[in-house]
């Protein structure tokens, strides 16, 4: 399946959820089997020889093909969740993103140092949601920090806010 049959999988929803907003409705890929088998064949592909100990899949919609990598990669799957749904001691970050503020949160046991660690989400927008989630994760000083994602907004240039050390890929450019 080409790069191209991949992106029209993926349905538009102008003003959603707000206005000026156009969402990328990943569900529509997902529920393609194809689609999906081919969005994990290719991750698998990106990251298979990268030596990836735990994947960091960011709530929510970093939760669905994350564990699906992990368990390909025989890795881990970690958690960063939104504010007050971790139940053990956690570290958090606030950020600014596309529409509005967050936080996001992680289990302060969750990473080492001799963690290999790819965080993965659907969507880079401003890249706000995903730099918090890194200065989360390189708080646990892990051998090395590879980011995912599924769909990248050029045109939002998110990649611009991460540092040099830190490998940044997406399966699909709009
Ligand atoms: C969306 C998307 C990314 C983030 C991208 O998540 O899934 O996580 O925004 O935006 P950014 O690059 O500007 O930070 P959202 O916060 O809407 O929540 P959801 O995943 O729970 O739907
Ligand atoms: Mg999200």
């Amino acid at each position: 399946m080409s790069k191209e049959t991949l992106i029209k999988s993926i349905r538009e929803i102008p003003d959603f959820p707000i206005p000026g907003i156009l969402f990328y409705d990943v569900t529509t890929l997902f529920k393609n089997p194809a689609a999906l088998q081919e969005l994990s064949d290719t991750l698998y592909e990106m990251y298979k020889d990268k030596g990836i100990t735990k994947v960091v899949g960011i709530e929510s919609r970093g939760f669905i093909m994350g564990p699906i990598l992990a368990t390909r990669l025989g890795a881990g799957f970690i958690p960063i969740r939104k504010p007050g749904k971790l139940p053990a001691e956690t570290i958090e970050e606030s950020y600014d993103k596309e529409y509005g503020k967050d936080t996001v949160q992680m289990h302060k046991d969750a990473i080492n140092e001799e963690d290999v660690v790819l965080l993965h989400d659907d969507l880079l927008a401003t890249g706000g949601t995903m730099e918090a989630a890194c200065k989360l994760v390189k708080q646990m000083n892990p051998q090395k920090v590879y980011v995912n994602f599924i769909i990248e907004l050029k045109e939002l240039h998110g990649k611009d806010v991460f540092g040099k050390d830190i490998d940044v890929e997406s399966v699909l450019s709009l």
